[in-house]
């Protein structure tokens, strides 16, 4: 299984997402800060990987800190989690996993720990929001495989896979669960424009696991669709609001339109880590806006005349009248999701089907 982001003692080491599929690079990010940064320039990305990646973050952080005294240790500790949480503003996950990182830091204060033990006490924490995000990806695999038809033709968006958690993938996670139930499956990889991770990670995730790929550019998936060459879309989420409406990359509702045209079953793959039920519907989901130039050029080379207005925005919201479903690590939700999500939440156990 592809390492995401790892603990190698002092550091926390994670492959250079920006540089696949040409360049394997790992990053040794040896601060908080350095994590941060990680996370903010997109060396690792994806919504349940950032969340575990600032996780690891703060740990990482914590473990160096010179205090102490708790309340010394305490000042740093929420400053090291305001770092990471300004990082990016879409995926719910990072800011869930730092209030479990806080929660834990209570309980440690509370029990009365040292701060040696308080370290101690993060480092665990950090480390079981990395493997339980693993075991939530095999568990959404499992389940989503019951929806994926033998010989289906899969259409994907972005990269949700092994390198957008900390192992396995969500949508692919569920590519991966149909192809360990035996099922011979294809993807189309959309490409993703403008950051390239269905072209660039997608494809070399799927390239290597010996899964059959064709890449394709995102204005081509309704031609393909007309085709009949689609039987089912599967994509991963950053923010599912309360209602199931569903931030995810930019290009994901077109595709959701799309699939309603032709009756293709439209799916969102996501651990409960990505449900925000705080948030009511969609409209309250922030979207990140990025940089002008990752549109206006391409490998360093300038595409747009000097002068040309750009809007860049990473994610777009799918309402939910259009998702058959959403696959968790409990089950499928099925609409209303205002009822099964919650639902999804209050039980341990998992949903019936
Ligand atoms: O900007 P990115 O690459 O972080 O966006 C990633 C996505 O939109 C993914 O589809 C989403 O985070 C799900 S990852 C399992």
């Amino acid at each position: 299984m592809l390492p995401t982001v790892a603990r190698e003692g002092d550091a926390l080491v994670m492959i250079d997402q920006r540089k696949l599929p040409t360049k394997e690079i790992y990053v040794r990010c040896r601060t908080a800060a350095e994590v941060a940064r990680a996370i903010r320039t997109m060396v690792v990305r994806g919504a349940p990987a950032i969340g575990v990646a600032a996780a690891m973050g703060i740990a990482l952080g914590m473990r160096a800190s010179k205090a102490t005294g708790t309340q010394k240790f305490a000042a740093e500790f929420y400053k090291t989690c305001e770092l990471m949480a300004a990082t990016r503003p879409t995926a719910v996950n990072l800011f869930w996993a730092i209030d479990r990182m806080k929660r834990s830091f209570t309980a440690a204060a509370e029990a009365g720990e040292s701060v040696d033990q308080i370290k101690d006490r993060l480092d665990r924490e950090a480390q079981a929001i990395h493997d339980e995000d693993v075991a939530s990806c095999r568990a959404m695999g499992a389940y989503g495989a019951d929806v994926v038809p033998a010989g289906a033709r899969i259409l994907t968006h972005c990269n949700a896979g092994a390198l957008a958690t900390a192992g396995y993938g969500t949508a692919l996670g569920v590519i991966r669960g149909a192809v360990a139930q035996g099922k011979r499956v294809t993807v189309v990889a959309d490409e993703t424009r403008p950051f390239l991770q269905g072209a660039r990670l997608t494809a070399w995730e799927l390239v290597r696991d010996g899964i059959q790929t064709t890449v394709i550019t995102d204005n081509m998936a309704g031609a393909l669709m007309g085709q009949g060459q689609i039987d089912l879309v599967v994509v991963g989420a950053d923010r599912i609001a309360a209602n199931g409406d569903t931030a995810n990359k930019i290009g994901t509702y077109a595709l959701a339109v799309l699939a309603r045209e032709h009756h293709i079953p439209f799916y969102v793959a996501a651990p409960l880590s990505t449900v925000d039920l705080t948030t009511p519907d969609g409209q309250h989901i922030p979207i990140e806006e990025r940089k002008a130039r990752e549109v206006t050029h391409f490998g360093g080379n300038q595409l747009t005349p000097a002068g040309a207005l750009v809007w860049n925005p990473a994610f777009d919201v799918t309402p939910h009248r259009f998702i058959a479903g959403i696959i968790t690590e409990r089950g499928i939700c099925r609409p209303p999701y205002t009822e099964s999500l919650k639902r999804a939440f209050d039980t341990e156990a998992a949903i019936p089907s």
